[in-house]
């Protein structure tokens, strides 16, 4: 297939951007999204341009690195599917395909497709854990978890903390990022001692980091490539209300 790129090009932070078109040829539809920009950024490098900035780690689906609006959609246009599990058979022979980083006030652009998502880290940090005594490592069946729980803290688990929610919301929001590590932690005993006051922390550095606030809109879930559902936002907002009103029978 031969197909036209439409690439965000943008040399530091500072810079104010563009979008430049690019042909690339010869792109089999069984290659990835990600191959299909290596082989331009050969075809770039061997012409001595500077190469596309964007950025990859496991191409597996689970580290969360891969982030590219593609054609306006968080990911790209598969359902389930981090951009390096998209394949170009998605796409056909003459296309022309825009591809843009996340665009948030709370992910600044670094370098062309590359944007800063250390807020992201910054949230976890501030109540994203739970405390355990040092020592060797407890009995694996010393905490008894219902089946029930077990399964709900898997399925927030799978968050892969890519941000896409955060671009496909018209508020910028991280509520579903949020969501799914207040699930992850809430629904295990091991979670429950920090339980009050992390939705709160968590949600308070959420806000602190310029993250917009949830209306219900559901942008998020529609491209997360782990299938985090909105409910896990009503689990938020019920740890959150919990946490206050504990606090303040204290
Ligand atoms: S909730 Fe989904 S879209 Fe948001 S960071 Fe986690 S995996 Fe990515
Ligand atoms: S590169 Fe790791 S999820 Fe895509």
């Amino acid at each position: 297939m031969n197909i036209t790129l439409r690439i965000w090009r943008q040399q530091n932070p500072d810079d104010k951007g563009r979008m430049v078109s690019y042909g690339v040829e010869d792109i089999s539809p069984d290659m990835s999204f990600l191959e299909m920009l290596d082989v331009l950024n050969e075809q770039l490098t061997l012409g001595g341009d500077d190469p596309v900035a964007f950025d990859s780690d496991c191409r597996e689906g689970i580290c969360g690195m891969c982030s590219l609006m593609i054609n306006g959609l968080a990911h790209g246009p598969e359902a389930l599917t981090a951009t390096c599990q998209l394949h170009m058979r998605h796409f056909a022979a003459g296309d022309t395909i825009d591809i843009e980083p996340w665009r948030s006030d709370a992910f600044p652009v670094i370098r062309d497709l590359i944007v800063d998502r250390s807020a992201l880290d910054r949230i976890v940090q501030a109540g994203g854990y739970i405390s355990a005594p040092t020592g060797s490592a407890p009995d694996a069946n010393a905490t008894p978890v219902a089946r029930r729980d077990a399964d709900r803290a898997f399925d927030a688990a799978a968050c892969i903390s890519c941000g896409a929610c955060v671009a496909a919301c018209p508020n910028g929001s991280a509520s579903l990022f949020l969501g799914a590590k207040i699930t992850h932690l809430g629904s295990l005993p091991q979670g429950q001692p920090e339980r009050d006051a992390r939705a709160g922390a968590m949600t308070a550095q959420h806000d602190a980091e310029g993250f917009g606030g949830c209306t219900q809109i559901g942008e998020c879930t529609a491209v997360c490539p782990a299938g985090i559902p909105l409910d896990m936002i009503s689990q938020l907002n019920h740890d959150v209300l919990s946490g206050l009103t504990h606090r303040d029978h204290q």
